[in-house]
């Protein structure tokens, strides 16, 4: 299944780089062409001559040749490999390496192709079981799943240094048989679907400088434009004002206002097989904006008032034009949450939707992780435990997909 596929190996320095050359035979016998990548700390497990040997290619290490004095080579050759490879594989992927891809460093050969490659990213964590754990090391992780990667989770059992736990590099079958499924894309059920996907708050304007929002990070929509676009969705994300890195293989529009939001949904919508509306829109917005900034009534009198306007339901509009693409809305609520999700589900004429309290630790706004239920048009609730927001991005599409395989 992997005849003729361009796939790099990254092997950074951890114990298991001692069982590359047994990968990178494997893969060769299942018809790929592999080039192999190489960190400094990885050549204290396994030599470049072992690798270059089983590759039938030259190992690369280094950016930069050793002196002045040397050949120059190519300066753009990490370009041209990032180009070139159809596949990414880092294995094993020590942790250290695992926080420089996740940082966006780039200060070996390795590092700087990761940057560079446009392919798909799979990354194999192999470290002790202590490493693994820490919470830097699995924050790290996380970003590189929302960053759009594909994490093989490591196995258990007897490390190097004798402790028992997560962290060894998983038998070879179980790695190839990851990257056919990402090649051959039957992790690809969403493959020629369109989806539009809204994320964080709108700041709807007061003057120059001041503005009405609220505190959504948008890491919700993202991680939901991030795991479509790995099933192989096209992915149009339209994001408030919010500071995070687009997912890979997704069209990103900026707006500010739900009133821009509202513009670029409605004149995407047509085209798409669905619209998941996860932006915390602004339901009011200040009734006129100050030209100028406001100044400071210094007169000691009773403070100020600005009176808002009603913002457009985008998701209402929608609701009432839907041919047959599917909707998916979101339910912020403290009280009777169940109840007045099952309403507006109703009232905006929604495929499913997805109820979160802010409340319950480890939901809301601000955090990594999510805890919601989700209630699609006839099923019942289905209450997930809490999980990363880019597992409930899973858990929604899972919702969806069935419905969106008999749409069109
Ligand atoms: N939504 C929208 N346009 C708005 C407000 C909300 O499209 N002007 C969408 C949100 O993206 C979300 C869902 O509608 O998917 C939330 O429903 P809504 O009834 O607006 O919830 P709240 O704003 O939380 O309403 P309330 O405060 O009345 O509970």
């Amino acid at each position: 299944m992997l005849r003729g596929k361009h796939i790099i190996l990254g092997v950074t320095g951890g114990i298991a780089a001692y069982k590359t050359p047994w990968l990178v035979r494997d893969l060769i016998r299942e018809g790929a062409d592999v080039q192999v990548v190489m960190t400094r700390s990885a050549t204290q497990f396994v030599t470049p001559l072992t690798l270059s040997t089983v590759s039938k290619r030259e190992v690369l290490m280094d950016l930069f040749p050793p002196s002045t004095e040397e050949p120059t080579g190519r300066w753009t050759e990490h370009i041209d490999l990032a180009l070139w490879a159809e596949l990414l594989l880092v294995a094993p992927a020590s942790a250290n390496t695992v926080a420089k891809i996740a940082h966006g460093l780039a200060d070996n050969f390795l590092t700087t192709l990761i940057l560079a490659a446009r392919c798909p990213l799979v990354v194999s964590p192999a470290m002790d079981v202590d490493m693994y754990r820490n919470e830097v090391t699995q924050a790290n992780l996380v970003a590189l799943k929302e960053a759009g990667c594909h994490i093989i989770e490591p196995e258990s059992g007897e490390l190097a240094s004798g402790l028992k736990g997560p962290g060894r590099l998983p038998e070879l079958a179980r790695l190839i048989e990851f990257l056919e499924k990402i090649l051959t894309g039957s992790t690809r059920d969403l493959a020629g679907k369109k989806i539009l996907v809204t994320a964080g708050p709108t700041f709807e304007p007061i003057d120059p400088v001041r503005f009405v929002g609220n505190r959504s990070s948008g890491r919700m929509g993202f991680a939901l434009a991030n795991a479509a676009s790995q099933r192989g969705a096209e992915v149009t994300l339209v994001s408030g004002p919010v500071s995070l890195a687009t997912p890979r293989q997704t069209t990103r529009i900026d707006v500010r206002t739900a009133a821009e939001m509202m513009a670029a949904v409605d004149r995407l919508f047509p085209e798409q097989d669905a619209l998941i509306m996860s932006a915390a829109v602004a339901d009011y917005a200040p009734a006129t904006i100050a030209e100028q900034k406001i100044k400071r009534d210094r007169s000691g009198s009773s403070g100020l008032s600005i009176s808002l306007k009603s913002n457009p339901d985008i998701l209402k509009a929608l609701g009432s034009k839907k041919t047959n693409q599917v909707l998916v809305g979101f339910a912020l609520e403290t009280e009777n949450g169940l109840e007045n999700a099952r309403k507006k589900l109703s009232e905006k004429n929604l495929d499913a939707i997805v109820l979160n309290d802010p409340g319950v630790e480890g939901a809301g706004f601000e955090t990594a992780t999510n805890v919601v239920t989700i209630i699609g048009r006839s099923g019942s609730p289905r209450t997930l435990p809490k999980m990363s927001k880019f597992d409930v991005a899973n858990e929604i599409l899972n919702e969806i997909a069935p419905i969106l395989k008999s749409v069109r």
